[in-house]
């Protein structure tokens, strides 16, 4: 079992507005909810949560490039960005650590433009479809994989 003490959860686009966002898919809870529920659950399993959110594509890419050499694994729910960005793809590419993409819904489920992932060619393993519990499963996951 690998320790991972140190894990970037990141965030894309228009997940700043959980809570208020499309509630009947997202749920009604904000992220600053969930950068509680899983800086708490971080503590507890005794990991240095870094908790990120942006907007913007080139943010994001810069977030996981300063994690090749601070982080050993990264949680990225990368929001529409998933199914569009080859740049995402290619900064997650040059991280050796483990990857777990998470959606708070099953984009399986729904339209048919979000069922391919670009970030999915790179995770490790794939949560979708838990609400905000799939950020823990995660963080639980993190700690048990190889
Ligand atoms: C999402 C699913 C994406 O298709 C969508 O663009 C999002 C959120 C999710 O968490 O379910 O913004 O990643």
């Amino acid at each position: 079992m690998t320790i991972r003490r140190n894990i970037l959860i990141l965030n894309g686009p228009n997940l700043n507005l959980l809570g208020t966002r499309q509630p009947e898919i997202y749920g009604s809870r904000t992220l600053e909810d969930l950068k509680e529920m899983c800086v708490s659950k971080g503590k507890a399993c005794s990991i240095n949560i870094k908790f990120e959110q942006s907007n913007s594509e080139s943010e994001l890419v810069t977030f996981i490039q300063e994690a090749i050499n601070t982080s050993d694994g990264i949680i990225i729910n990368a929001a529409a960005y998933s199914h569009t960005s080859v740049a995402i793809l290619d900064a997650l590419n040059s991280f050796n650590g483990y990857v777990i993409e998470v959606h708070i819904s099953d984009i399986t489920k729904r339209e048919e433009f979000r069922k391919f992932s670009y970030v999915s060619l790179r995770a490790d393993y794939v949560i979708m479809g838990r609400g905000l519990e799939g950020y823990i499963d995660a963080i639980e996951k993190m700690q048990q994989e190889d």
